[in-house]
């Protein structure tokens, strides 16, 4: 009998393959330092560009790295089974990534001065992404139709919960200055921008033809020919890149491609109620 695919935290699925009860006693137990930069997410909102993104703005554009490090052990989960094995290896100011919302980071990060980069995507994006990495993740449960996924989506059937949830967790926080929003459609339409944003909020201080160099190394093109970006590196029958590829089409707005008409309009409304008085603005609607 095959294990099952998700274990249960704090009401969330998350997968098997990745976290198990040690990773996420690990994740409890971490000593968050106050160096520390995380890059938050909910699942297939830029949370690899990011990771890409960090070492460089943090290392004045180092590439070593991003050429001779997979992207998981150069930047890794919090909460998955590799960082315990990779942590001794991270040089400060260390970058992780985390899928966790708000109130289950561990008691270290609350009372450090790690600083946080939220990345946010339009949530029928996510769906979409979430939709064809569920056709190619052979550790993730068949997605069924467009249709019976996106229920699932909405309801929080699918790892780590509902994205409404994930999104306002961060949102209502006592960390002030120490997290920074950024939207994927920002990077997608100026990502020397949105470097230059991330570079002023970090405090690193990089030269213009830096920016370049970084915008250059973390476009889409440039990761999806990276083996330590691409995740080819993975066994096919747990990343089937020919059912769909990781970096699958980097765009904003495929949803138009995707949703009908009363897929959309079930969609906006589920959403909208459930971000009701968030006041966010954001560059989409
Ligand atoms: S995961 O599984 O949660 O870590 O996935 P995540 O990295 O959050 O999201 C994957 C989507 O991000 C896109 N991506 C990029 N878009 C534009 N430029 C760059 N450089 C880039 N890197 C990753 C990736 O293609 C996935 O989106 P879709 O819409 O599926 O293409």
């Amino acid at each position: 009998m095959s294990s099952p695919r998700y274990i249960r935290h704090h009401d969330l699925l998350l997968p098997s393959e990745a976290h198990d009860a040690q990773s996420l006693e690990y994740a409890q137990n971490f000593s968050v330092e106050d160096t520390d930069v995380f890059a938050v997410t909910y699942p297939k909102s830029g949370t690899i560009w990011m990771q890409e993104i960090l070492p460089l703005v943090l290392n004045d554009g180092d590439l070593t790295p991003i050429h001779t490090i997979p992207n998981w052990d150069r930047v890794p989960w919090l909460e998955e089974k590799r960082l315990a094995f990779v942590v001794d290896q991270l040089k400060s100011p260390r970058a992780l990534v985390t899928h966790f919302p708000y109130h289950i980071m561990p008691p270290s990060f609350h009372t450090s001065k790690a600083k946080v980069i939220y990345v946010i995507r339009n949530p029928k994006d996510v769906m979409v992404s979430s939709y064809h990495f569920h056709q190619m993740a052979g550790f993730l449960e068949d997605p069924g139709t467009f249709d019976e996924f996106m229920e699932k989506f909405l309801e929080g059937r699918v790892m780590f919960g509902k994205w409404t949830d994930h999104v306002k967790s961060w949102r209502h926080t006592a960390l002030q200055d120490r997290i920074m929003f950024i939207a994927y459609e920002e990077m997608v339409e100026d990502l020397p921008a949105a470097l230059r944003r991330i570079s002023e909020f970090l405090g690193t201080k990089l030269s213009e033809k830096t920016i370049q160099k970084i915008a250059e190394h973390c476009s889409f093109k440039s990761m999806k020919a990276n083996k330590m970006s691409n995740f080819s590196l993975i066994p096919k029958q747990y990343m089937d890149h020919d059912k769909s590829p990781f970096l699958r089409k980097g765009i904003a707005e495929d949803w138009k491609n995707c949703f009908s008409s009363e897929q959309l309009a079930r969609f906006t409304s589920v959403i909208c109620k459930e971000m009701e008085g968030e006041s966010l603005s954001l560059p989409w609607s």
